[in-house]
């Protein structure tokens, strides 16, 4: 094999946040870009001679070329194997669900999730560990070291690898094992869900309409919603993956999978309606006329998981991000069970996952997910609940009301600011800090704590600090701010707002006036419109 050794230089900013390296598409196109972040990933690893690798992404502009890249420098640092998905495409649960399958070393996913694709959008590359998981911090900060102190690189020189035909190719002494993307992970669905009852529903008149937002879950959802469980063809809208999605914005939420959000208003509305991102981790979860809020779909899926197969036996427990709001803490409360409060983004769940601590995990961010794989994942909260579904034979709002009947309802709100200034976005982070609010009431709301949120993992006792500073009132209500780590331009201000409700008679007020004297608190207490020159925020959900 001839092998190039190609020198170059640190490039700043190699730093993964939330989730993975994110960048534009043209600072990734520079020369050397990827392959000193790839260079570094595999020299932060150590023992994966002759081991196999998993690689695919969410099919977004740049996709192919970096695939082959990889593949090259894969070949070059002496992999044994590298599973591709057929034209470079893998959902991020489904790498998941591959890596654990086939007990492969680790693998690389190309994806900027639900952030937009093409020349001139968002490009992004992240590590996942044997277990299927976002690499833990330990290993992003090891790579983040290696990006620094960079001198070379190695690549095979070697023609393109026909990545679109299955099968076994060979690269400079690596074989590429081109494989079917849906099939694994179709089968594991089937084996934690009740195709049966689900294909009976819809046989007997369920309507759900799917969005698949021109992303990666277009194939999977056709597969397992049109051709295994047979709802009509059609089922699935925006089902053809495209490189700059449609010229759309694939996050699933209120704001931009509007067309969805339509089609599921009005009396002739589908009874079901779900979206799923970019590269199919995230979901959106609608009844007729009615949004279920991600906190809430934790929470009822928790409290009717044994109503599906998967988890007929039971909870271990629960896992939810800080800013998520504490209904699910509710369930696990009355099942018996722990609830787990982490740090934002799914990495840090793993752990726990492995232990067997917890079963089911979400985001307030339109993440859930369960320990059959190591990533949240959009169709798996989708089926879940068109199994609920099939067996309580109940409405979407019928099902979440009588929830909140039982359990309260916590009335919660994330509200975005994007693309703020990112030294004005940290100045008031840092004014946040520096506030001496504890014991104070403001507004009617008296202060018991006050604090950035730190995490010490429970199972290897690693620390994260500065995740988000909380202003929690004597009642339970609580403001948190945090900067998204995940954004490309300026910064992103998320400001997470909760009040919990056990009047069923107050239920159904709209959560915008339900939490109206938290809301301008919060913007107050943050001098928001001062600090960043917005007086509103860019999407609420
Ligand atoms: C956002 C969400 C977070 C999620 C991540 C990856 O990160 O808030 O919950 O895990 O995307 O999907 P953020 O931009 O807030 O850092
Ligand atoms: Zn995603």
């Amino acid at each position: 094999m001839s092998v190039k050794v190609v020198a170059t230089v640190p490039f700043d900013g190699q730093k993964p946040g939330t989730s993975g390296l994110r960048k534009k598409v043209r600072v990734f196109q520079q020369a050397h870009y990827l392959e000193n972040f790839v260079q570094s990933v595999f020299d932060s690893l150590e023992g994966f001679a002759g081991a196999t690798l998993v690689l695919g992404g969410d099919g977004r502009f740049h996709n192919r070329v970096a695939i082959q890249t990889i593949l090259k420098m894969a070949a070059a640092n002496g992999w044994g194997r590298v599973m591709v998905g057929r034209g470079g495409i893998l959902s991020t649960p489904a790498a998941s669900c591959v890596i654990r399958k086939f007990g492969t070393f680790g693998g690389i996913i190309l994806s900027a999730s639900h952030n937009p694709g093409g020349p001139d959008e968002d490009f992004g590359i992240k590590y996942n560990i044997g277990a299927g998981g976002p690499a833990p911090e330990k290993v992003t900060e090891a790579i983040y070291a290696k990006t620094r102190a960079i001198r070379e690189y190695r690549i095979a020189d070697a023609p393109d690898v026909d990545i679109d035909t299955l099968g076994r190719h060979a690269l400079a002494g690596m074989a590429v094992e081109v494989f079917d993307p849906v099939a694994d992970y179709a089968e594991l669905m089937e084996q934690l869900f009740d195709f049966a009852a689900i294909r009976a529903a819809l046989a007997g008149g369920l309507r759900l309409k799917f969005d698949a937002m021109h992303a990666v879950t277009g194939p999977y959802a056709r597969e397992i919603l049109e051709h295994r469980l047979g709802a009509p063809a059609g089922t699935v809208m925006n089902g053809e993956p495209k490189e700059d999605f449609g010229r759309l914005h694939p996050d699933p939420n209120l704001v931009h999978a509007h067309d969805l959000v339509a089609l599921m208003t009005g009396p002739d509305a589908p009874d079901f309606g779900a979206a799923s991102d970019g590269d199919g981790d995230r979901n959106m979860i609608l009844g007729r006329d009615f949004y279920v809020t991600p906190s809430d779909s934790l929470a009822v899926l928790a409290a009717n998981a044994t109503l599906c197969p998967g988890y007929a036996g039971g909870l271990k427990g629960i896992a939810r991000s800080m800013p998520t709001s504490a209904a699910a803490d509710r369930v696990a409360e009355a099942l018996g069970i722990k609830c787990y409060e982490t740090p934002t983004g799914w990495k840090f769940f793993g752990t726990l996952l492995d232990a067997g601590l917890a079963t089911l995990c979400g985001e307030e961010s339109f993440g859930t997910g369960s320990d059959h794989v190591r990533e949240k994942d959009g169709l798996w909260a989708v089926l879940m609940w068109l199994n609920i579904l099939a067996v309580r034979r109940e409405s979407v709002a019928a099902i979440v009301g009588a929830h909140w009947a039982r359990f309260g309802r916590n009335v919660y709100s994330r509200h975005d600011y994007e693309g703020i200034d990112a030294a004005a976005a940290n100045g008031l982070m840092d004014h946040l800090r520096g506030l001496d609010l504890a014991g104070r009431t403001l507004d009617g709301f008296t202060v018991a704590r006050h604090d950035d949120f730190a995490y010490t993992d429970p199972v290897d006792g690693s620390v994260s600090s500065r995740q988000g500073v909380r202003v929690v009132f004597a009642d339970g209500s609580r403001i948190v701010y945090r900067l998204s780590g995940t954004g490309t331009e300026g910064a992103t201000l998320r400001v997470y707002i909760e009040r919990f409700e056990p009047d069923a008679a107050r239920h159904h007020l709209d959560p915008q006036v339900a939490l109206a004297d938290l809301i301008g608190l919060a913007r107050r207490l943050a001098e928001i419109e001062a600090r960043t020159g917005r007086a509103e925020p860019s999407v609420i959900t």
